[in-house]
C-alpha cells in the first residue's frame, strides 16, 4: 500500500498565555492542538469541523508548516517537511476565510496570481499572461479581471482570485480554512461547487475546515470532528452524519436543521470550556448528555470502534443513532460482542 499524501502523527501546538493569579500573572500553556493524528490521501477531502476556538485553524496552519509544532510530526508523501521548506509552498496551499483581507489591496489581480508563478519559476515569463488568463478562466473569472484591484471585485470574485492564486503552483494539497464563511449564502454554494469541481478534476487533496457541519458533509469524503484541541470522531462523511458515534457529533448535527430534520438529537448547550484548563477525564464530559462517572477521570482514546470509524468516547456504540455492529465488525473493545 502506498503512503498517504499527508500523515499527521501526534501533532500538538501549544501557545503560552498569561493569566492573572492573585497579584501576579502566570504563564499557562494553551493546548490549541493536542496529540492529533490522521492521514489524508491524494485526491481526498477531509472535513475538519468543530466549534469556534477548538483548534481547527491552528491545526491547518501547523500542518502547512506556517506554525512550528510543539510536538509530533507531519509527513508529506512519506517525508518530513520542516518549516520554510520550499517544497511545501509548491505542494500545499491555503485558502483563507476572509477574501477581503487575504489579498494585497494595492496589487492587481493579474499580479496576485502571477506572483507564485514567477517566484517558483513555473512558466517562462513570456507565457505568464496566458497562464494567468487560463487560471482566471478555471475559477470562473474573465481575462479582463486581471487588471482589477481586489476592492473592485465582489466577495465571491475575490475568493475566486484566492483560489486561482492557490492553484497557480499546481498544489497537491489545499487547506481551505472557512473559505466561504464570510460570503453570502447564495455565493457560498458557487464557491463550494468550484472548490469541489477543481478538487475532483485535478485530484487535489483538500483539508476543508469549517464550523458548519452541513457544509463539511457536502464537501468531504471523510470528516474529523474536533473538540478542545482533540479529534473526537473521524469517519466517512455519510456514516458519521447518519450514525454518529460521539455525543458531541450528535450535538453538532442537532444544530444543522437541514440534516437533522428526522432526528431527535440532544442539543448541546453552553460554551466550550477554556482550553487553558480543560476538564479532567473526557474533555467533553461536563456538557455530555450521556456522561457517566468514569468520564470525569478516565480520558477516552480515539479508537477504531468499527472499520474506518474512530471515536474518543467510552460509550461510542451506546448512543441512540449508533450503528448496530455486525458480528465480527466491532473492533473495540477487542473481542467484545454486543
Ligand atoms: N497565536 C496565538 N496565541 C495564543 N493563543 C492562540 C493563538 N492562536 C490561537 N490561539 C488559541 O488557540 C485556540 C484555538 O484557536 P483556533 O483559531 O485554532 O480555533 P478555530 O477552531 O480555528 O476557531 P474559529 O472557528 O473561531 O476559527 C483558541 O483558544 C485560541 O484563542
Ligand atoms: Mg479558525
Amino acid at each position: 500500500m502506498s503512503a498517504p499524501l499527508l500523515e499527521v502523527r501526534g501533532l500538538s501546538k501549544h501557545f503560552s498565555v498569561r493569566r492573572r493569579a492573585g497579584w501576579t500573572r502566570k504563564v499557562h500553556p494553551l493546548r490549541a492542538v493536542d496529540d492529533v493524528s490522521f492521514t489524508l490521501d491524494a485526491g481526498e477531502t477531509l472535513g475538519l469541523v468543530g466549534e469556534s476556538g477548538c483548534g481547527k485553524s491552528t491545526l491547518g496552519r501547523t500542518v502547512l508548516g506556517l506554525l512550528a509544532p510543539t510536538a509530533g510530526e507531519v509527513l508529506f508523501e512519506g517525508e518530513h517537511l520542516t518549516e520554510g521548506d520550499p517544497r511545501l509552498r509548491r505542494t500545499a496551499q491555503i485558502v483563507f476565510q476572509d477574501p477581503y483581507t487575504s489579498l494585497p489591496p494595492k496589487m492587481r489581480v493579474g499580479r496576485i496570481i502571477a506572483e507564485p508563478l514567477l517566484i517558483h519559476d513555473l512558466v517562462p515569463r513570456a507565457d505568464v499572461t496566458e497562464r494567468v488568463a487560463s487560471l482566471l478562466r478555471d475559477v470562473g473569472l474573465k481575462r479582463e479581471h486581471a487588471s482589477a484591484l481586489p476592492h473592485q471585485l465582489s466577495g465571491g470574485q475575490r475568493q475566486r482570485v484566492g483560489i486561482a492564486r492557490a492553484l497557480a503552483v499546481e498544489p497537491k494539497l489545499i487547506v481551505a480554512d472557512e473559505a466561504v464563511s464570510a460570503l453570502d449564502v447564495s455565493v457560498q454554494a458557487q464557491i463550494l461547487n468550484l472548490l469541489k469541481d477543481l478538487q475532483e478534476q485535478r485530484g487535489i487533496a483538500l483539508l476543508f475546515i469549517s464550523h458548519d457541519l452541513g457544509v463539511v458533509r457536502y464537501m468531504s469524503h471523510r470528516i474529523a470532528v474536533m473538540y478542545l484541541g482533540r479529534i473526537v470522531e473521524l469517519g466517512p462523511a455519510v456514516d458519521l452524519v447518519e450514525q454518529p458515534l460521539h455525543p458531541y457529533t450528535r450535538g453538532l448535527l442537532a444544530a444543522v436543521p437541514r440534516i437533522d430534520a428526522r432526528r431527535s438529537a440532544v442539543r448541546i448547550e453552553s460554551e466550550p470550556p477554556n482550553p487553558v484548563d480543560p476538564p479532567e477525564g473526557c474533555r467533553f464530559h461536563p456538557r455530555c448528555p450521556i456522561a457517566q462517572s468514569r468520564c470525569s477521570h478516565d480520558p477516552p482514546q480515539l479508537l477504531d470502534w468499527l472499520p474506518g470509524r474512530e471515536a474518543a468516547c467510552h460509550f461510542a456504540l451506546d448512543g441512540p443513532d449508533a450503528p448496530a455492529p455486525v458480528a465480527g465488525d466491532r473492533l473495540h473493545p477487542p473481542g467484545a460482542a454486543s
